[in-house]
């Protein structure tokens, strides 16, 4: 008998497709390193003399992947939420992250973010951090140091943004080559770069070109923003008048999918051609629908993106969104998509709970290569959520408890943590 079989028990509950859960009570989970090698009602005899990490009749599930997260924005979440993206970005935003330019002040918030992030449901995350290279860096390690899996970028922007917070294009070329050597010496298990151009208005056709060269010569993912608010829409066709939509600026410089993994977060307004062209070209979807609420940006058409089969995510977008708690993010998602059917277009049906559960696990875990599943071969990310404190007088199987704790759950829920293989908490 392999030495490295390790078992959970409790009741077990994930999805292998959209429209439905997969619910096990009181089974065994099986892993080996960071692989799963099956969930089971009874432990097949082999398994038999191994110890179980018995969780009762607490609930287990996959880990989940926030698709879109900026760490520096963690800060000030929930403060100035009454403008619009482009306002809120000059106001509020700029101005905090360039106090990231100041290592010591980085430490004290980054390490507020990493600490959040880890006691939570998330174990996978896209993160943007800021221009600043030594900052990022710190961030990274204390990512790495938290067993949170993530892909995170230093942020690029050379236009239209305060000089304080400007990069040269040269600068930010050969700052971002030193970052991604950087990160190679680190030798990081579980954080991994990802190439980071702002959006269209803060990145210059020519950092495009040197960002595409990066990006080939190391093969790394890409993420950014895409159609997210419509003032922001009108200014990318005024600044590429040569694209057909927002997402071609990208894609004429190679960086929306195709060859190069891509996350887009938002595509509220994303038209049929962009979406098409997502589809062809295999980008992923962050949809972050407290932030489309917070910034008025909208509510992304979802349904359809799902029923045309593209991927989908969910992401949390703090600050625009104020939550890193990813059950917030599902409920929101449900809520949106509500209104959405309501007031603006009664063919797309709202969202359901095993399809914002999809998103948040094995959907958007996609991203990240075989997560956020307990099926077979996938990587052991797994939740133990207890909600005991959530009292109530009725009998409530699996399926329920985990619906309500969606709307109701907090980080006090969660028990235990194992992201790739490792208890994290
Ligand atoms: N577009 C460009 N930068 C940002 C950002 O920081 N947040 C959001 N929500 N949208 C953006
Ligand atoms: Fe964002």
């Amino acid at each position: 008998m392999n030495e490295q079989v390790k078992i959970i028990k409790g009741n077990l509950i994930f999805t292998k497709t959209s429209n439905k859960f997969e619910v096990i009570e009181h089974g065994y989970l099986v892993y080996t390193d960071n692989q799963i090698q099956g969930v089971y009602q009874v432990l097949p005899p082999d398994y038999a003399p191994l110890p179980v990490e018995d969780y009762g009749s607490r609930l287990i599930i996959p880990g989940f992947s926030d698709l879109h997260i900026h760490a520096p924005q963690f800060s000030f979440r929930g403060l100035g939420m009454d403008m619009e993206l482009l306002e809120w970005l000059e106001t509020n935003t700029f101005p905090e992250e360039a106090k990231f330019q100041d290592p010591a002040y980085a430490k004290k918030a980054y390490e507020i973010f990493v600490d959040s992030l880890r006691r939570g449901v998330t174990t996978r995350a896209c993160v943007f951090a800021t221009v600043h290279r030594a900052s990022t860096l710190l961030l990274m390690d204390l990512l790495e140091a938290s067993g949170l899996v993530t892909f995170t970028g230093k942020v690029n922007m050379d236009r239209n943004c305060p000089d304080y917070l400007c990069e040269e294009t040269q600068e930010s070329a050969e700052e971002t080559l030193e970052w991604i050597k950087d990160v190679k010496h680190r030798h990081y298990r579980n954080t991994k770069p990802i190439l980071t151009p702002r959006f269209i208005p803060s990145c210059s056709d020519e950092l495009l070109e040197k960002i595409k060269m990066l990006q080939l010569r190391y093969a790394l993912p890409v993420q950014s923003h895409l159609s997210e608010n419509p003032g922001e829409i009108a200014w990318v066709q005024e600044l590429c008048p040569e694209s057909e939509f927002y997402g071609d600026a990208y894609d004429r410089y190679g960086l929306f999918g195709a060859d190069c993994r891509t996350v887009m977060a938002h595509c509220v307004h994303s038209d049929e051609r962009e979406i098409a062209r997502m589809k062809e070209n295999g980008v992923y979807i962050a949809h972050c629908p407290e932030s489309n609420m917070n910034l008025s940006s909208g509510i992304a058409p979802v349904r359809t993106f799902l029923d045309q089969g593209l991927h989908v995510g969910i992401g949390s977008d703090v600050a625009g969104g104020s939550a890193d708690f990813l059950f917030r993010a599902m409920a929101h998602a449900i809520q949106a998509s509500k209104l959405r059917w309501r007031l603006a277009d009664d063919s797309l049906r709202p969202l359901t709970a095993s399809e914002v559960f999809y998103m948040a696990s094995k959907g958007g875990g996609s991203f990240f290569g075989k997560t956020g599943s307990f099926e077979p071969e996938y990587e052991m990310d797994a939740v133990v959520l207890d909600d005991k404190r959530l009292g109530h007088p009725q009998e409530m199987d699996v399926q329920q408890r985990l619906e309500r704790m969606i709307y109701l759950a907090d980080d006090r829920e969660v028990y235990a943590k194992y992201a790739a293989g490792k208890k994290i908490l």
